[in-house]
C-alpha cells in the first residue's frame, strides 16, 4: 500500500495538517518504535507516556524508515523522506495499522471485556463457551495471547496498537472467527484499541486501582467508558452489537448512559436481564439458577467464590448475544476447570488448603476472603503485599481488607520494583493496625516473599487455609529493575516439601 492510500481515510476526516515529499512511496510495515524499523517501514512519531517519538525521527530515518508520520511537524528537521503531519498521531497509529493489515477486526466477532477485576477470568469463560459451540476463538489478555494451539507470552494485558493489529491479522489468517479480549484502562487511555470495531463490550466492575496513572476514579471511569462509547451500530459490521453490564456495580448506570447500543444487564442483587439466584457455593465450585432473555436454566461451574458468578453471568450474556442456546452455554461454562493463578489450589499432600490468587486490589482481596470464608474449615492465613511504583492509595486499604477477615496476616513483597520493600510494607501496615482488635489477629512483616510463604505454611494446621495473594500466574518477581524467577505455586509446593511431620 502506498502512503497516500494508507492515509486516505484520515485525509477525508480532515486530520492531515502537513505534507512533504512524494507520498506515493510504498509502505511495507509501520511502527512507533524506532528500534523496530526495517527498510520499507513507515515511522509514526507518537507522544507516549514516557517518551516522545518525535525525538527519534532522525534515528528512524537512519534505520531505513521510508516515510514519517508526525503530529508536531515543526519539530521535524529531517526532510529527506516523505512526511505527513496529522492532528493526532497516537489515535492514527491503530487506524493505520488496521488499514495496512486489511482491517482484521472487521473479519472477527470482537468481544472486549473491561473493568477493574474479572477480565481474565471472563475472557477464559467466553472462549471456552464459544468453543463448545464450535467457534474458533482467539484470546488476548494478561496470561497469554492464544491463536488456536499457539500461545504467545503476553507483554501487556492489551498489546500496543501495532502489535494488536498484527495479532488480529494473524488470527484472521489462522481461521479464527472471534476474539475474547481483555481491554485495560491504560490501553483505552492510550488509544491502543483504535482501529478495532467491537461487537460486544463487557463491564465487570470499577473499584480502586491504577490511581497512580488515572489520578481519580472519575478519570479511571472515563477511560473504561471509551470501550462503550466506541460501540457503534453504524460501523462496517453487521452482527448484533451489545454491551453487557454488571448492575450490582455502582458505576453501571453511568456506563449505560454513555452506551449507544442495546444493553443487557447482569446481577445477583439488583433486578437485571441476566440474573443469578439460588446460589450455592462450595469447595468444588458454584451452582445457581439463571434467568435470561432466552429463558431460565441451571448453571454448574467449577470456579470458586461469588465473584466468579459475576464472571459467568457476563459470559452468559456474551453467549446469548452470539446466538448460543442456554444448553450450549451451560456445557461450555462447565468445561472451565480453573484459570491459572485465580483461586488455584496447590496440592502437595498437605492436610490444609493452599490457594494462590491474583487478587491485587482491595475489592479483589475482599472477594477472595469472602470466598475463603464460605469454604473454610479452620483459620485463614493470608500472605500478600502491594506492588511498588504503583497506586499507593490502595496499600492501607488492602491491609485493612486482609486483616478484617484473616486470622494471621503475613505482609510481604509483591513486585517491589524500585521502591524500598519495607517502606511499602509499612504503608500496608497502617491499614492492618486500623483493624487489629484485641489479640484476634496476628501479623508479621517479612519482605522476602519466599520466607513469608514458608512461614505461612509452617504456621498452618490441619484444616486451615493459606491464601497467597497478589501474583497469581506470574512466574517472576520484579525487584529493582530486575525480573527474578518466582512462582507462588512452586514456592508453596517446595515449602510443603520442607515440612517435617
Ligand atoms: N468479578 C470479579 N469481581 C471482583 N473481583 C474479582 C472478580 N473476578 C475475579 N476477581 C478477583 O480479582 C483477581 C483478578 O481476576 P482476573 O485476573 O480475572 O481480573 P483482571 O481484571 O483480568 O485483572 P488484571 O487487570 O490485573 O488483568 C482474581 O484473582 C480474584 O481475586
Ligand atoms: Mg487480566
Amino acid at each position: 500500500m502506498t502512503l497516500d492510500e494508507l492515509i486516505a481515510p484520515l485525509e477525508k476526516q480532515g486530520e492531515v495538517t502537513h505534507r512533504h515529499g512524494d507520498v506515493r512511496v510504498s509502505i511495507a510495515s509501520l511502527t512507533d518504535d524506532s528500534r523496530q524499523i526495517t527498510p520499507g517501514t513507515l515511522f509514526v512519531a507518537v507522544k507516549g507516556e514516557r517518551v516522545d517519538g518525535h525525538a527519534y525521527v532522525r534515528q528512524a530515518v537512519e534505520a531505513g524508515a521510508v516515510a514519517l508520520i508526525v503530529q508536531d511537524a515543526s519539530s521535524v528537521s529531517d526532510h529527506t523522506v516523505p512526511t505527513i503531519g496529522l492532528r493526532d498521531s497516537r489515535r492514527a497509529l491503530g487506524l493505520l495499522a488496521a488499514r495496512l493489515h486489511n482491517d482484521p477486526s472487521a473479519h472477527l466477532r470482537m468481544i472486549g471485556v473491561t473493568g477493574t477485576n474479572g477480565k481474565t477470568t471472563t475472557t477464559y469463560l467466553i472462549k471456552a463457551m464459544l468453543e463448545s459451540a464450535k467457534r474458533k476463538v482467539g484470546l488476548i489478555g494478561t496470561v497469554s495471547y492464544e491463536i488456536g494451539l499457539e500461545r504467545i507470552d503476553a507483554s501487556h494485558t492489551t498489546p500496543g496498537a501495532v502489535e494488536l493489529q498484527q495479532l488480529l491479522a494473524r488470527m484472521v489468517q489462522a481461521g479464527m472467527d472471534s476474539v475474547a479480549m481483555e481491554v485495560s484502562s491504560h490501553a483505552l487511555a492510550m488509544d491502543r484499541t483504535s482501529g478495532c470495531e467491537y461487537d460486544t463490550a463487557v463491564f465487570t466492575n470499577l473499584t480502586q486501582d491504577h490511581l497512580d496513572y488515572h489520578h481519580t476514579m472519575d478519570e479511571y471511569f472515563q477511560a473504561k467508558a471509551r470501550l462503550f462509547t466506541g460501540l457503534t451500530t453504524s460501523g462496517r459490521k453487521s452482527g448484533p452489537k451489545r454491551a453487557i453490564v454488571n448492575v450490582d456495580d455502582p458505576w453501571a448506570s453511568r456506563i449505560k448512559e454513555v452506551c449507544p447500543v442495546p444493553v443487557w444487564t447482569y446481577s445477583i442483587r439488583e433486578p437485571s436481564d441476566i440474573r443469578a439466584y439460588d446460589v450455592r457455593l462450595s469447595v468444588h465450585g458454584t451452582t445457581f439458577r439463571v434467568v435470561t432473555p432466552s429463558g431460565e436454566g441451571q448453571i454448574d461451574n467449577l470456579l470458586v467464590g461469588e465473584h466468579n458468578i459475576y464472571n459467568v453471568l457476563a459470559a452468559i450474556g456474551v453467549g446469548l448475544n452470539e446466538g448460543l442456546s442456554l444448553d450450549v452455554i451451560r456445557e461450555g461454562i462447565r468445561t472451565v476447570r480453573n484459570v491459572p493463578g485465580r483461586f488455584e489450589r496447590v496440592e502437595a499432600g498437605q492436610d490444609f488448603t493452599i490457594v494462590v490468587d491474583y487478587a491485587h486490589t482491595e475489592d479483589a482481596l475482599v472477594r477472595l476472603l469472602a470466598a475463603a470464608h464460605a469454604l473454610k474449615t479452620g483459620r485463614i492465613i493470608t500472605v500478600f503485599g502491594c506492588g511498588g511504583n504503583r497506586d499507593r492509595g490502595k496499600r492501607p486499604k488492602m491491609g485493612r481488607a486482609a486483616t478484617e477477615r484473616s486470622d494471621v496476616v503475613i505482609l510481604t513483597s509483591d513486585n517491589p520494583r524500585t521502591e524500598d520493600p519495607m517502606a511499602i510494607l509499612k504503608e500496608v501496615e497502617v491499614g492492618v493496625r486500623d483493624m487489629l482488635q484485641a489479640d484476634r489477629v496476628r501479623y508479621e512483616m517479612i519482605p522476602d516473599r519466599r520466607a513469608a510463604i514458608e512461614m505461612a505454611i509452617r504456621e498452618a494446621k490441619s484444616g486451615d487455609m493459606v491464601l497467597i495473594a497478589g501474583k497469581g500466574h506470574e512466574d517472576y518477581q520484579i525487584i529493582g529493575k530486575q525480573k527474578f524467577p518466582f512462582d507462588d505455586r512452586e514456592v508453596a509446593r517446595e515449602a510443603v516439601g520442607k515440612l517435617t511431620r
